[in-house]
């Protein structure tokens, strides 16, 4: 396993980390599908064990994920396994979950959130604390000014902003200063990552990493699915009713995956290598975080520790999945 730094932080965390949200089971914020379904804790523990033996440091959580239940079930899965829960690096992040405020960014909600989130993954301090989205409303000022007292007051490392549009990352970048970036990056949207995007420059600008979400395409990169039955999922998944699964657009999909499929090599393993090695390839790209439910799935996506993608090989990923 590689490392790589978080911005111009000491924190450095394993190209391929984990994602939590899984960990949350299913879910509803504000009355929307927020989760994911059948999560058994104990498939997630073999997992996170799978890829601390392989090195991974670097766990991705959320207040919202599963309102709290992913935050406690990392804790009680490092417990478990005997780790020291300060010898990884844990982020989390608030905005999606905004309790009883009016808003998830007013300072006090901010403040209790970061105890909360403190209190359920049984630490003191965490490593990377994310604003979840951009849009803070009045807010901007006052959450960053709070993000800066948690940072004083020790209960946070390294600041980090997550947002899904550039405008919102250019609006937030310069009064956050974060060191970490988050947003999607998979092989079939790299819009925030490529060579002349806007983020690039505010990223060389700002001195930020990027930490990729999604880069499995939340599966729709591996060929799991058969458009011609597409997946039904559960009530409180959130792929429920996505065109990204309809059959229309997994049909769509099916020839380019064959593409891949046929320069290197037919196995999940193969294309979970190759979906994460092309984001990895990426200028500011720290890591990409995976979701996973299983050890089977972890072990799988770590294939792409030892896989290596040339520049044709990368041109050849663009042009067939456009
Ligand atoms: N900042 C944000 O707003 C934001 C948004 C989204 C995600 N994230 C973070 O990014 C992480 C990952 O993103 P993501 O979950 O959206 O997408 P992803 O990593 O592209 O997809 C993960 C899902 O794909 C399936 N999968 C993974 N590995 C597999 C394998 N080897 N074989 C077959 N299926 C496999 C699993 O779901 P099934 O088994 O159900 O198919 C898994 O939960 C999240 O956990 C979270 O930490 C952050």
């Amino acid at each position: 396993m590689k490392y790589r730094k978080i911005g111009k932080t000491e924190l450095e965390v394993s190209e391929i980390s984990l994602g939590c949200w899984t960990m949350g089971g299913l879910s509803w914020v504000n009355g929307n599908a927020n989760g994911w379904a059948n999560v058994d804790e104990d498939e997630v523990i073999a997992g996170i064990k799978a890829a601390l033996d392989a090195g991974v440091n670097h766990f991705d959580n959320a207040d919202v994920y599963g309102n709290g239940r992913a935050e406690r079930m990392l804790a009680r899965a490092l417990n478990k396994l005997g780790v020291r829960s300060d010898s990884v690096v844990i982020a989390t992040k608030v905005g999606h979950f905004p309790g009883t405020a009016a808003h998830a960014y007013e300072p006090a909600h901010i403040r209790h959130q970061c105890e909360q989130s403190l209190t359920n993954l049984q630490r003191d301090h965490i490593d990377i604390y994310y604003f979840h989205h951009g849009s803070f409303g009045p807010h901007l000022e006052d959450a960053a000014a709070t993000l800066d007292a948690l940072v004083a007051a020790g209960k946070v490392r390294v600041k980090g902003q997550s947002a899904y549009s550039t405008a919102d990352f250019e609006m937030a970048i310069p009064v956050v200063r974060p060191a970490a970036l988050q947003s999607w990056a998979h092989a079939l949207d790299d819009q925030f990552l490529r060579p002349g995007a806007r983020l690039q420059e505010l990223m060389t600008e700002w001195g930020c990493t990027f930490v990729a979400f999604s880069p499995l395409a939340q599966g729709r990169l591996l060929d799991k699915y058969d458009p011609t039955r597409p997946p039904d999922f559960d009530p409180g998944d959130h792929r429920l009713g996505s065109h990204a699964f309809s059959a229309e657009a997994l049909a769509a999909l099916k020839p380019k995956l064959e593409a891949l499929k046929a320069r290197f090599g037919p196995s999940t393993e193969d294309l979970s290598a190759v979906a994460q090695r092309y984001i990895l390839n990426l200028d500011h790209v720290a890591c990409v975080i995976p979701g996973f439910r299983n050890e089977r799935q972890v072990k799988c996506n770590l294939s792409a520790v030892n896989r290596e993608l040339s520049p044709d090989d990368m041109d050849f990923i663009r042009e067939t999945l456009r």
